[in-house]
């Protein structure tokens, strides 16, 4: 076992010294914790796979801390990547670009692409600049959990598997990046996240949304994103998610949820007092889709908390942020969504 250590705001110059020197740091980001190393040290980013207990095969995001760092890591880079980062750099998206060799194969899984980004939150970028390299740095959650958003999660599930972890207080976003593949034509969304559709639709003509977003995967296919093939998000209770007009979802949970204090609801705010028999995690307002990212991933840990045996989930539309929520709910469910 190994000690971590947990940084204060004021200690980021401890975060990139441990970085630099090959170790593994939890940093904040706008979007949930990460688990960051230097992404130009291959025995470094082979460690973040050990913490994490996370397959070989599934790629890691590099984090640069402004625009002018892509050219040294990647290569043909189309001019609507470099619109995409002009207008929502820093913050949640990702892209997909073509690798220069300088990237270590542990950090693409092999693949001749590679994912990066620049994250919106100040701290994280400080980290970056101190330590003069890439990071490289999936979610920071153990595999298979739902991604830390508190620095709380991140002790949970990495307090004594890793060097340190800097407190950044809570994730302003809640959810993970939005990822775009940019080595295509059109352009293909392989993940809703914290920048909508319908915003980089107005930067782009045309975008795809790749199929593994909104259904589950066929028997032996192989998804473009390596990650969406495992089951993601996942709380250790089934979920059932329950679509559709927030009245007549609530409406479905209470009348088929029974009393039973082992089921647990995840509602919107305005239902909330209709399950007062029942362990009740809010998402907050039924409009308010900003609010529902934000506080997702901690409604599925606390239900793993409360040891429930089954969780309902009302969920939102797909519009705007929505799409993201939807998508991280369907998956924690297994796609089991009944419409009403
Ligand atoms: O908001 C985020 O993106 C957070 C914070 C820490 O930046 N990071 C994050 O990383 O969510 P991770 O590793 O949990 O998810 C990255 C996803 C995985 O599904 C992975 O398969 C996919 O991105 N990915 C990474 N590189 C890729 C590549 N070259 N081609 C296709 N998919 C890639
Ligand atoms: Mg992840």
């Amino acid at each position: 076992m190994m000690d971590t250590q947990l940084l204060s705001p004021s200690e980021i110059d401890k975060a990139a010294a441990i970085i630099k020197s090959g170790g593994l740091v939890g940093i904040p980001t706008e979007t949930v914790y990460g688990l960051g190393a230097n992404g130009l040290d291959s025995e470094a980013v082979r460690n973040i796979f050990r913490a994490k207990g996370r397959p070989q095969d599934n790629p890691l995001i590099l984090h640069i801390p402004d625009a002018a760092w892509l050219d040294a890591f990647c290569e043909d880079i189309p001019q609507d990547a470099w619109r995409l980062a002009k207008r929502f750099w820093p913050g949640p998206l990702t892209m997909i670009l073509r690798r220069k060799p300088v990237v270590p194969d542990v950090v693409t899984a092999g693949l001749d692409t590679v994912g990066v980004r620049c994250p919106a939150h100040s701290m994280c970028r400080a980290i970056i600049m101190e330590a003069g390299v890439p990071v490289a740095a999936p979610s920071g959650n153990r595999s298979g959990r739902p991604s830390p958003t508190t620095v709380q999660h991140m002790l949970e599930d990495m307090d004594g598997r890793i060097d340190a972890i800097l407190d950044g207080g809570d994730c302003q976003v809640g959810v993970e990046s939005t990822i775009v593949d940019m080595t295509c034509v059109p352009p293909r969304m392989l993940r809703p996240g914290g920048v909508p559709l319908e915003e980089l639709q107005v930067v782009l003509k045309e975008v795809v949304l790749d199929s593994a977003i909104t259904q589950p995967l066929k028997e032996g296919e192989q998804p473009r994103a390596p990650g969406m093939k495992y089951r993601h998000y996942a709380p250790k209770a089934p979920v059932t998610v329950v679509w559709g007009d927030p009245l007549r979802s609530a409406q479905y949970i209470l009348d088929h949820a029974g009393d039973s204090y082992w089921e647990g609801i995840i509602c919107f705010d305005e239902f909330a007092h209709w399950f007062e028999d029942h362990p009740v995690e809010r998402l907050g307002g039924s409009l308010d889709c900003f609010e529902h990212a934000r506080r997702l991933f901690r409604a599925l840990r606390a239900m793993d908390e409360n040891g429930v045996k089954h969780i309902w989930a009302q969920c939102p539309g797909t519009a705007g942020m929505g799409l993201a929520v939807v998508n991280r709910l369907t998956k924690a469910s297994g796609f089991h969504v009944i419409e009403v």
